[in-house]
């Protein structure tokens, strides 16, 4: 439904993105992560026609985007970064001058007003003005109007970014649902957020792609080397030694020297052998040195992103 090929977008001499290229299948929710500045929204943005790439081909449902634009924003709702809402107009007037613009035929306006009003649980503030309206109502509203044309493929920009954990869940479950009939690509710097809502997941960093997959198979990725950081006083040669030669044990290495000799160690443990983490502190006190601190360290969005990156183990 959605096919993109060697996209690349450059603004000047500034990087957008660097041949970008991934597919996404008829009815799939496919997720766009990336930190900021990693060229989500100008994916987005040359997909739903907003503006041109510099080099490579996308098309939506068979029509190019640069060539076909006008058959493509017929087909398509977008969700931006932050939503053109108009504070003094009420829901459903705004949603019908949306109709109204999106080409929607004046006789079906009333009827997807209240569709799309149903649909995003916008009724309890039929009578309301946007300007009224909380951030996550007016998240839903952006969301209506992206789908007040009733289109095949949805794309949104960050849609559940500035929620409340209640309206993060609402908003989720709501694209959730919007699944399987449409094909939906939203972007997001959550990566829990993606294993909830998508099918699979692009990676996007400094412009390009560093990895295509499901959500369980990037988890099982980043499973594979747990972290415990350790803070210990004792002489750094023989602790790293001594550590390292925990059975488990992949990596250890300084992460911050302090005063007295106590210093900071990272230890990675191999897949599978995440319990040999119990087997560190006997060692440190057969050793007789002093154990200041011992806790996991989760991985970060960074993280995943550092270690995809530098290893490029997929894709
Ligand atoms: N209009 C523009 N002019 C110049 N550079 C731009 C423009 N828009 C984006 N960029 C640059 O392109 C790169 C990608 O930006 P983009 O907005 O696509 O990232 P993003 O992944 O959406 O980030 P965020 O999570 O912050 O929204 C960045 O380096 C950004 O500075
Ligand atoms: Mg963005």
């Amino acid at each position: 439904m959605i096919e993109v090929e060697n996209l690349t977008k450059k603004y000047g001499d500034a990087r957008g993105i660097n041949d970008v290229t991934f597919t996404v299948e008829k009815g799939e929710v496919l997720g766009f992560l990336g930190p900021n500045g990693a060229g989500k929204t100008t994916t987005m943005r040359i997909l739903t026609c907003f503006m041109p790439a510099t080099s490579g081909k996308a098309k939506i449902a068979g029509f190019d985007v640069f060539e076909d634009s006008l058959e493509v924003r017929k087909r398509i709702g977008y969700l931006p970064e932050s939503v053109p809402l108009y504070t003094d107009m009420q829901v459903p007037v705004y949603l019908e001058f949306v109709a109204g613009l999106k080409g929607v035929d004046r006789r079906d306006v009333k009827r997807r007003v209240s569709h799309v009003m149903d649909d995003c649980a916008l009724n309890a503030v039929s009578k309301k003005y946007i300007g009224e309206l909380s951030k996550g109502y007016r998240q839903r509203v952006g969301l209506a109007q992206a789908l007040i044309n009733d289109p095949e493929v949805l794309i949104l920009d960050e849609p559940t970014i500035g929620l409340d954990p209640r309206q993060i869940i609402e908003i989720r479950s709501l694209i959730k649902s919007l699944g399987g009939r449409r094909t939906v690509i939203l972007s997001t710097h959550i990566l829990p957020e993606v294993s909830m809502i998508c099918q699979r997941v692009v990676i996007i960093n400094e412009g390009r792609l560093v990895a295509v997959d499901t959500p369980q198979n990037l988890t099982a990725q980043l499973q594979r080397s747990q972290q415990i950081l350790i803070r210990v006083g004792g002489p750094e040669k023989e602790v790293l030694s001594e550590v390292g030669k925990i059975n488990g044990v992949s990596r250890v290495s300084v992460k911050e020297n302090g005063a007295d000799n106590i210093n900071a160690y990272l230890i990675e443990l191999k897949k599978d052998m995440v319990d040999a983490g119990k087997d560190i502190p006997p060692v440190i006190v057969r050793k007789n040195w002093s154990l200041h601190e011992m806790r996991p360290v989760g991985m970060s969005l960074e993280d995943i992103f550092i270690k995809l990156v530098t290893e490029e183990k997929i894709n």
